[in-house]
């Protein structure tokens, strides 16, 4: 039986919530990595489905930042005004993120500008816990993280931040280089607490520091064909003198619609990368599933 998109996916949660078990799903092989293989291979949309979302479901502890990007490198327009920058295909992929992590974190800007849900209404899955770094300004009580009742959130601040709204759970730690809570000491709270698979959704300033923290294990910027000229700026890091000095990252670049994911691997040790199906030199590594 060839797998369909739904049935893929629905593969993908049951191995998220039961990594240890042997999964089933039709004659599909799942190794411990997430790695796959399949006598027959599926349609491109569910191949590039398992290759993307197993690897991530079979690891127990990892750090994920996305960004969706104009061309011109913005993430939104001067007045913080981000909605509909990437296609469809990529809305979905984030709501698939949410689902597969156990905490989706975002940067008080984001909170305040957006005013967003983080919850999984496009897909399958169960909404992850709510994460917002307060900065020095107070975050708003009424914003829908704090007052919609859809999943848990949480603040996670520093001493010397605004006071958390009343009535939300609210964690202090270390802050980091920029005054906002160092990414560390954010990780180091949410494992604390159990939430070991961590999506780092936005904005620019949350995952930069993220990543320059040296935290994030894959950092997915998906870009849009799209020239907004100004704008609040996607990744932003100290200077180099050189472009010899710039940091490039390995990866793969798959298309989401009509824009282009780089789906890059920053640390081996973290969620690895797909395998491809047809590889049999690594079958032998495999636990066989079948649902
Ligand atoms: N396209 C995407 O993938 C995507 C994803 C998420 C968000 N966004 C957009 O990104 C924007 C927010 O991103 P961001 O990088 O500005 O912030 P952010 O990463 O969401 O928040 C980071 C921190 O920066 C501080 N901050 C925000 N604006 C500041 C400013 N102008 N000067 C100094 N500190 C500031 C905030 O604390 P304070 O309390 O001190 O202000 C906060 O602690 C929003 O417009 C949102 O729509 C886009």
């Amino acid at each position: 039986m060839v797998l369909d998109a739904d049935a893929a996916w629905r593969l993908v949660l049951a191995l998220r919530d039961r990594p240890c078990d042997r999964h089933t799903a039709a004659d599909l092989t799942v190794r411990p990595d997430g790695g796959w293989t399949a006598p027959e291979p599926p349609v491109p949309e569910v191949r590039a489905l398992l290759d993307l979302y197993l690897p991530l479901a079979a690891s127990g502890t990892w750090v994920l930042g996305h960004l969706g990007q104009s061309l011109d490198g913005r993430i939104a327009c001067e007045s913080g005004h981000s909605a509909a920058l990437n296609d469809d295909p990529n809305l979905d992929h984030l709501h698939r993120l949410r689902a597969l992590a156990d905490a989706v974190v975002v940067g008080a800007g984001t909170a305040r500008a957006d005013d967003p849900r983080l919850t999984t209404r496009r897909v399958a899955g169960t909404s992850p816990v709510r994460v917002v770094l307060a900065g020095a300004r107070p975050l708003a009580p009424g914003l829908r993280l704090f007052t919609d009742g859809a999943a848990p959130t949480l603040v996670i601040r520093t001493a010397a931040a605004a006071p958390c709204p009343p009535g939300v759970p609210c964690v202090t730690v270390d802050a980091g280089p920029d005054g906002a809570p160092a990414p560390a000491a954010v990780c180091a709270a949410l494992a604390r607490r159990g939430l070991r698979r961590v999506f780092v959704e936005g904005g620019g300033r949350t995952v930069s520091a993220f990543f320059e923290a040296g935290v994030l294990d894959r950092l997915q910027i998906c870009v849009a064909p799209l020239l907004i000229g100004a704008g609040v700026p996607a990744m932003t890091l100290p200077p180099v003198a050189a472009l010899g000095d710039a940091v490039r990252l390995d990866g793969r670049w798959l298309p989401m619609g009509r824009d282009m994911l780089f789906d890059c691997v920053l640390r081996q040790d973290g969620p690895a990368a797909a395998e491809d199906g047809a590889d049999d030199e690594r079958r032998g590594l495999a636990d066989r599933v079948g649902v």
